[in-house]
């Protein structure tokens, strides 16, 4: 990172001859920067005696603005900001097969062509949190899976914060008063001995409102806007939910048994009847629990199976 940009993601005052002498230029080059990045967007407040501050303004997805409220290592340590891409998945993919390292960030004010799970379109309008990052875990190909329940632990940890009761649907939907605010995509790259790269996708309905959504969606969909009536601050809860991943992350592989009794927690799925629909076959069956890969275990007339993926529909009991 630039020397200027170190010292205002930090938060903190610093003057301008420390600016100057950590750039290696004059104080007039430095406030030269300072006015560039304020035509930027950022919010720079200069104070006689004190130097120059940067105040991450309401909502504010800059860069620098991220990384002023970051509180994890790795995860988000490096951001990017789009205003429109068809979807922050194929922009970070080309980040990472140029050698882009772990914990790479690319958020999206809006995508094109966002991708949910199996070939579907994500609705990704202005006001939703849309961003993807770049893992390279060391992690057997086929405990992957176990990322997808990680991050719904995060994001349903980050919720709770904000009062927001969520509940998570094997294996990737996120739900608020049965309806879905936030979808979880894992792509990865990979040869039979191990995972060159993850990337995982995360789509969170914030501050708008699911009512502008297209007819097909908007009956099963919720943001948080809908929910609090007010905006909340993207930024901060993109910061919540990479540090609650990351003190997951850092400790796999042993962190699975504890992601997974989290998960257990959250889960709406187990424990009830299900019909699921995985690569054109029906199961129907109980949801006893996830494996230590991140599994459906579904008790069956003709047995318990074990279900790697697909779509779940949770059945009404009354
Ligand atoms: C799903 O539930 O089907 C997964 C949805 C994942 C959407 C996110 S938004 C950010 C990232 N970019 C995409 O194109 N998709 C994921």
């Amino acid at each position: 990172m630039r020397p200027l940009d170190r010292l205002l993601a930090e938060g903190k005052f610093f003057s301008g001859s420390v600016a100057a002498s950590q750039m290696g230029v004059s104080r007039a080059a430095v406030s030269k920067q300072i006015a560039r990045l304020r035509k930027e967007g950022y919010l720079i407040e200069s104070v006689r005696g004190k130097g120059y501050v940067l105040v991450p303004r309401f909502d504010g997805l800059l860069p620098l603005e991220i990384l002023a409220r970051l509180r994890t290592r790795v995860l988000g340590r490096n951001p990017t900001l789009l205003d429109t891409v068809d979807s922050t998945q194929n922009f970070l993919r080309g980040l990472a097969e140029q050698g882009a390292a772990e914990g790479t960030l690319v958020v999206a004010l809006e995508q094109r062509s966002g991708k949910g799970r199996a070939s579907r379109c994500w609705s990704s309008p202005p006001g939703g949190l849309w961003f993807s990052l770049l893992l390279r875990p060391s992690l057997p190909i086929h405990q992957v899976s176990i990322l997808t329940l990680m991050f719904g632990v995060a994001v349903a940890r980050a919720l709770m914060l904000h009062g927001i009761p969520a509940s998570l649907k094997w294996p990737n939907d996120v739900l608020v008063r049965g309806r879905k605010i936030c979808g979880i995509l894992l792509e990865a790259s990979s040869d039979p001995e191990k995972v060159e790269y993850v990337i995982a996708g995360i789509g969170l309905n914030v501050n708008f409102s699911t009512a502008d959504l297209p007819d097909e969606v908007k009956e099963r969909a919720v943001s948080t806007l809908d929910i609090l009536g007010r905006r909340l601050d993207r930024a901060e809860l993109l910061s919540t939910i990479l540090m609650h991943a990351e003190a997951m992350y850092e400790g796999l592989p042993s962190s699975i048994s504890g992601i997974l009794d989290a998960w257990r927690l959250f889960s709406c799925t187990l424990g009830a009847p299900v019909t699921i629909s995985s690569y054109g076959r029906i199961i129907e069956g109980k949801a006893l629990d996830v494996a230590q890969d991140g599994a459906l275990l579904v008790e069956t007339e003709g047995g318990v199976e074990k279900v790697y993926s697909g779509d779940v529909t949770i059945k009404s009991t009354t």
